[in-house]
């Protein structure tokens, strides 16, 4: 088993990774004698893993009580949260009570965000299913819900108790969500860790999940502990996101983030080495490993539209736009944009 340790202003917490870490969550969540656990969950995921969750957790003491939603985004919104309050309250969990978030991103943004107002804030315990939970949205403790507005547009810094990330569940993954996590995965090597990246071409990362996933989560981690309220450092984690989400936003969501965020990064990375804004070549590394885990590079889009679409994004604001460029692999760098500017460095980063 890996062991991360994550420094934050709430509270320090350790990220635990390894390979049946499922069957031992009771131990690891501490002694559960007269403490409720939560167990929160979506309609997939459930099946598959609630029960040896629960049995863990009744074998340490918790008494137990299950939470299922339906899955999908569409249920990261107000209506569900609203539920799994008024359920948390039915089941009487107290401040000594414990929500278990039980999946992706998705489960652990909603859970996280209950047991953060419930109360006014009860520990919460993140496992992780797929691979960006793993690496990424179970560290840091950024919670939230989609409003109408936009996505992720409600929320709160809630850090959790611990994370708990059982490898063994990756195997059930379908490819989308797969392709999500493996592409935050290049984005980790390249943004800050050469030696990841080689992992990453000379082993292949499913079969060595649990050492990769303890690299990915260790650069969260890091990068949270200096920048807990994303103020800066931790805008380095948006590489690639600010073409992918214009590429997502204009395919109507039919290419996933994943996909999205990978194309971006190419181009991203392009416009840097054609701009003379890195160090050299770091498109073509970087596109080497997307090609191996399957991953595509190349826009369906033109730049000018990309530009217009990222340009619309709400959470944007003044003349610059800032943007998490490589300089070379395993290091990179924030980049202040003029707005005006977008379309020629997308133009520039077309493949
Ligand atoms: N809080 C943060 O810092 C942060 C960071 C990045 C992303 N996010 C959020 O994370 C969400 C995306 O996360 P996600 O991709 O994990 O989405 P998700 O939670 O919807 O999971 C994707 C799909 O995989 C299924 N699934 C999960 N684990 C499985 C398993 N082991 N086997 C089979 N199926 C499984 C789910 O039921 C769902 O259908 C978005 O809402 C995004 O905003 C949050």
């Amino acid at each position: 088993m890996e062991k991360i340790n994550v420094c934050t202003a709430q509270h320090g917490y350790e990220v635990l990774i390894g390979h049946g870490l499922l069957k031992e969550a009771g131990r690891l969540s501490g002694d559960g004698a007269g403490k409720k656990a939560a167990i929160v969950t979506d309609s997939k995921v459930g099946p598959l893993y609630a029960e040896p969750l629960d049995t863990a957790l009744r074998d340490a003491g918790w008494a137990t009580c299950l939470f299922v939603f339906r899955q999908g985004e569409r249920s990261k919104n107000m209506n569900t949260l609203g539920r799994l309050l008024e359920f948390l309250a039915a089941n009487r969990l107290t401040r000594t009570d414990t929500v278990f978030a039980l999946g992706g991103g998705v489960t652990g943004d909603l859970a996280g965000f209950a047991a953060s107002v419930y109360l006014r804030g009860i520990p919460c315990v993140q496992l992780p299913t797929t691979l960006l939970a793993a690496i990424d949205s179970s560290i840091g403790g950024k919670t939230a819900v989609n409003l109408r507005a936009g996505k992720n547009l409600a929320g709160t810094f809630w850090q959790p108790e611990r994370v708990i990330c059982d490898c063994d569940t990756f195997r059930t993954l379908g490819a989308d969500t797969l392709a999500d996590g493996l592409a935050e995965a290049v984005k980790y090597a390249v943004i800050r860790d050469r030696e990841l990246y080689d992992i990453l071409m000379r082993g292949d990362f499913l079969a060595d999940a649990e050492r990769c996933v303890a690299r990915c989560a260790a650069i969260k981690a890091d990068i949270v502990s200096r920048d807990e309220r994303d103020s800066g450092e931790r805008l380095l984690l948006n590489f690639g996101h600010t073409a992918g989400h214009a590429i997502e936003k204009a395919s109507g969501f039919s290419i996933p983030h994943g996909r999205a965020v990978a194309i971006g990064m190419a181009v991203a990375a392009r416009a840097a080495d054609r701009l003379g804004l890195s160090a050299g070549n770091c498109a073509d590394p970087l596109v080497e490993a997307l090609e191996k885990y399957g991953l595509p590079h190349k826009s369906p889009y033109d730049a000018e539209t990309m530009a217009r679409i990222a340009l619309t994004d709400k959470k944007r604001s003044g003349a610059n736009i800032r943007l998490a460029l490589p300089r070379t692999i395993g290091e990179s760098f924030l980049y202040e944009l003029p707005v005006e500017n977008l379309a020629a460095f997308f133009r520039a980063g077309e493949g």
